[in-house]
């Protein structure tokens, strides 16, 4: 069975399949698409010393599965619609003939200015199609695009350009957010003073701010294109060259350059995004996503233009100009599907019902949900206002990691629970295992969520260190995958994820690692010491509470005010405004265990408000420590 699932009866069969004979099902998948050359073996993997194949031996090029194989077909069928961030200003739209020719002239630019097959291309850009042209670019000349997202600070920018040791960084001279402009070249040219390896960056023009050009090194995006050709032959790659880089934060250290490669991450993008989504030929398909994140590249880019599907690309936030501008934009264009996050829809939730009766919403028939456990409340709302009780919502779980979506209903298809987000696709082998690594067999049982049996669109590696890839996803539990996540299993056998079990934090659907933003904080000279939690937030899911210790000789009990909003300024500075502490306590030590380890047990009961149940602190090397962290809590 190719493709798409109609009924549960399909989805029995598929999945049976796809578990029973994995090699079989996938190739079976991948026949849909355009390779120059069938691949040797479906699959080879080993997840002790960690390594996957898929598809090996097979050469295609993406992008000539994205557009060319749809130019006899739905040449003239719209590829994406983009919406700028102020609604007066013109739509811009691209057939897939257009989009096609685009992407070339883009490909040849990057070709021109030396960019050739492996070279990494960094990208930080606003939610503009000249993104979504330059992705589509890299992929056609085999460069390997890593898309950073433009409200990440300098510091953060450039230790992602330097780990991927980048040729060529894309940017504009600003971007729009609502009511403010933002300046993005400024923080490239800073973020590029300690950057050995970028001979070139190239500049769009969007908000027309003055900004410097560097003689020698930087470009007009215009001037290149206006001299590029609107042909480019298509670079031919293996299955499993890289595609993409893309950052992300774990539990310790810098964050992680997650691989992904060409033909798994191709099937697979594809085969879920039909299915999960149920598209259908004409639907309009809408992600809020941004591109600087995994949920973008998947499901913005790939795995719609893929199945040829209308993308809808929106420049703003879903506040501006008022609370019912995702409202508006689906009506405008008649949206069929739509797909958010749950801070987004609990945010519009409390601007209040107003914002949303003036639009009619008759088009939607499908909405989605990712990133971040959605609440009751927040589905209910969802699916009573928005899809009117008729559309099914999918609470899609996955990762950057897994590539594409792991555990979901197919819309309409699987009946939804709230706050569930059901079963697995097929292919997807999900288990719950306990803490000595035992698998926990039956229904009605909690543990942490592995995989155990690869998928096509899994992560590769780490970029520049495999080690760390093997350590942090396969080594807590031998031969699994290891998700970091906790998961209920249900009476039904439905999935519904609980959070993470290790030190990252969720904050408003962005993963924040609490060692990044510790490190962040420790920057300010007067910080001794620095332990972050998350707590839970209303809007944001988890919100960011930091406790910070503070140089007793360099600050005065009158500055302590003075110093939180340094705090925060600093991690602002540091990493960028999404990782800024909600909350900061100065105290005076923190809860650490004699052999020196913080026990965040506590301090996250404490940030939570739940101080009568600590738990058991005899273990502390100074219990008195809780005490005076207690009666400072905010
Ligand atoms: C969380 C985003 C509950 C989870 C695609 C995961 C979710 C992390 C859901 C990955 C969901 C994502 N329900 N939790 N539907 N989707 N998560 O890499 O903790 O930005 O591990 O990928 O988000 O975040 P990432």
């Amino acid at each position: 069975m190719i493709g798409r699932i109609r009924n549960l009866e399909d989805y029995t069969v598929a999945y049976r399949t796809s578990v029973n004979e994995p090699e079989a099902f996938w190739a079976q998948q991948a026949e849909s698409f355009y390779w120059r050359k069938k691949w040797d073996k479906v699959l080879d993997w080993d997840f002790e010393d960690y390594n996957v194949n898929w598809f090996k031996g097979g050469k295609l090029n993406i992008t000539e599965n994205c557009l060319d194989r749809h130019l006899l077909e739905r040449g003239d069928k719209t590829a994406i619609i983009w919406e700028p961030n102020d609604p007066k200003e013109p739509n811009r739209t691209f057939t897939y003939k257009e989009l096609h020719s685009e992407v070339c002239k883009f490909a040849n630019v990057l070709q021109n200015n030396g960019v050739v097959k492996g070279d990494r291309v960094c990208i930080y850009m606003p939610m503009v199609p000249e993104l979504t042209i330059a992705v589509l670019a890299c992929a056609r000349i085999g460069a390997i695009h890593s898309v950073i997202f433009a409200g990440f600070s300098a510091s953060s920018l450039s230790s992602r350009v330097q780990d991927a040791e980048a040729k060529i960084v894309l940017t504009s001279d600003g971007a729009y957010r609502g009511a403010k402009t933002l300046d993005l070249k400024p923080i490239v040219d800073e973020a590029l003073e300690f950057s050995d390896s970028v001979e070139k960056v190239l500049v769009l023009q969007r908000t027309q701010a003055e900004i410097n050009m560097q003689e020698g090194r930087d470009l007009w995006w215009h001037e290149e294109l206006a001299k590029a050709d609107d042909q480019n032959a298509a670079v031919e790659t293996d299955s499993e060259d890289p595609l993409f880089i893309l950052y992300t934060s774990g539990s310790t250290g810098k964050p992680k350059g997650v691989v992904h490669t060409t033909g798994g991450y191709m099937v697979y993008t594809w085969y879920s995004f039909l299915n999960v989504f149920q598209y259908e030929e004409n639907d309009v398909y809408w992600c809020t996503a941004d591109i600087g994140w995994i949920t973008g590249h998947s499901y913005i880019v790939y795995g719609p233009l893929l199945a040829g599907a209308t993308s809808l690309m929106f420049e703003g936030v879903p506040t501006y100009p008022d609370a019912g501008r995702f409202w508006r934009i689906c009506d405008k264009y008649q949206v069929n599907i739509f797909y958010t996050a749950p801070t987004a829809i609990r945010a519009l939730m409390a601007y209040g019902l107003e914002h949303v009766e003036l639009y009619d919403l008759k088009s939607l028939r499908v909405l989605g949900t990712v990133g971040e456990p959605i609440n009751s409340e927040a589905w209910h709302w969802y699916h009573d206002h928005i899809g009117k009780n008729k559309c099914p919502i999918v609470d899609t779980w996955w990762q950057t990691e897994t590539g594409g979506i792991m555990i979901s209903p197919m819309a309409g298809i699987t009946p939804t629970k709230p706050t569930y987000a059901t079963l697995p696709l097929p292919g997807i082998q999900p288990v719950l295992l306990d803490s000595e690594g035992k698998e926990i067999e039956g229904k009605g049982v909690e543990g942490n969520l592995c995989i155990k049996f690869p998928w096509p669109s899994m992560i590769r590696t780490t970029y520049g260190d495999h080690e760390r890839c093997k350590q942090t996803y396969f080594s807590t539990y031998k031969g699994y995958y290891f998700t970091g996540d906790g998961c209920k299993r249900d009476e039904d056998g439905y999935y519904r994820i609980l959070g993470r079990v290790d030190d990252v934090i969720n904050v408003s659907g962005h993963r924040l690692g609490t060692a990044e933003i510790e490190n962040a904080i420790n920057l300010h000279s007067a910080v001794v010491e620095s332990a972050v939690v998350g707590y839970p937030h209303e809007i944001k899911g988890q919100g960011i509470y930091a406790y910070v210790i503070c140089d007793g000789d360099m600050v005065e009990a009158s500055d302590l005010e003075d110093i939180k909003k340094e705090v925060i300024a600093t991690v602002n500075k540091a990493i960028g405004p999404i990782a800024k502490p909600d909350k900061v306590q100065i105290v005076r030590g923190l809860p650490k265990t004699r052999s020196g380890k913080i026990m965040r047990r506590i301090l996250r009961k404490i940030a939570e408000g739940d101080t009568n149940n600590l738990g058991d602190t005899s273990t502390l090397l100074d219990p008195s420590i809780v005490e005076s962290i207690k009666e400072g809590a905010q």
